[in-house]
């Protein structure tokens, strides 16, 4: 019954968080940290934590990367990008003999957050790097001249683990799952991470799961109190302490083009990606 209750303020301060300090800024870049956001599931906040994690850890002073890896090129749009419209996406380096990314980078409005966008051109890599030799690793491959300049490399995934997935976990150092807080998200899970412990071995020793990030949690209901103890009990300590609620904020901040940190900075949206990342980097999977 209390699933049912939906009334009440949809912006309750977020709870405090001693634990997580500022971190200190860093004297120097690089190398970057790659990490990708999948969950094959659609609509569980995959964009719009690469946006906002990526704005909150440029606002700490660190050196961020967006790789718009989505055919639908929703990070583009979400940071003000015409991907249509650009001269390179990140299609043209996946399937060029030798990849110059820096052609392909562009700033955002967000200071120290670049990004390389992607259009529907994207889809057609899928079939294209099939019958590539290292298919598996064209990503990788294309990263590797900007690692050095950047302190964190956030991968957009698509809702898939096809091809592209697969290569962005080849290249990644870490996986962040975003997890809508609902029963039937949890159903998918088994199989991204057996994903995850595949890629691991066959092709990238060095990836682990960073952590399981709850979005869209509505406090007020015991449907989502229920299923974050299920996700404490699935994933112990790999639980991000740090929860992401339901607001409206979120859609209106990519109609607008902009991270919510900067769209509405004192929101307590834009509180809790600033607590994701100070969360990130005192776990250390962000330097
Ligand atoms: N915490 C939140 N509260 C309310 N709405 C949200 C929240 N997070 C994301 N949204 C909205 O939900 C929709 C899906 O979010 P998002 O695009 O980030 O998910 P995704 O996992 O990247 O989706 P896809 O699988 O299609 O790429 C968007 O309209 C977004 O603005
Ligand atoms: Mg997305």
């Amino acid at each position: 019954m209390n699933d049912l209750i939906q009334s009440g303020p949809d912006d309750l301060p977020e709870p405090p968080d001693k634990e997580f300090p500022a971190p200190a800024p860093l004297e120097s870049h690089g190398p970057a940290r790659i990490i990708s956001m999948c969950n094959q599931k659609g609509g569980v906040g995959k964009t719009t934590t690469t946006i906002n994690l990526g704005a909150a850890l440029a606002e700490y002073g660190r050196r961020v990367l967006i790789v718009d890896f989505d055919p639908q090129g929703a990070a583009s749009a979400g940071l003000g990008i015409n991907a249509n419209e650009v001269d390179k996406t990140i299609y043209e380096l996946l399937v060029a003999p030798r990849p110059d990314i820096r052609s392909a980078v562009r700033p955002t409005s967000s200071p120290g957050m670049d990004i390389v966008p992607a259009n529907i051109d994207l889809s057609a890599a899928e079939v294209q790097l099939v019958n590539e030799v290292a298919r598996e690793q064209a990503l990788a491959r294309v990263l590797r001249p900007v690692t050095d300049d950047y302190d964190v490399i956030l991968v957009d995934c698509q809702p898939s683990l096809g091809l592209l997935t697969i290569n962005a976990l080849t290249a990644s150092h870490g996986v962040i799952i975003p997890l809508e807080t609902a029963f039937f998200a949890l159903r998918g899970v088994a199989l991204l991470v057996e994903t995850v412990d595949r890629v691991r071995d066959r092709l990238n020793p060095r990836l682990q799961i960073d952590g399981i990030l709850a979005t869209m949690v509505d406090q007020r209901t015991l449907h989502s109190r229920e299923v974050i103890e299920r996700l404490e009990q699935a994933f112990g300590n790999k639980l991000y302490d740090t929860r992401i609620r339901r607001t409206v904020k979120f859609p209106d901040a990519s109609v607008a083009a902009e991270p919510i940190t900067s769209y509405a900075p004192s929101h307590p949206g834009a509180e809790a990606y600033r607590r994701l990342a100070r969360e990130v980097i005192v776990r250390g999977n962000v330097a």
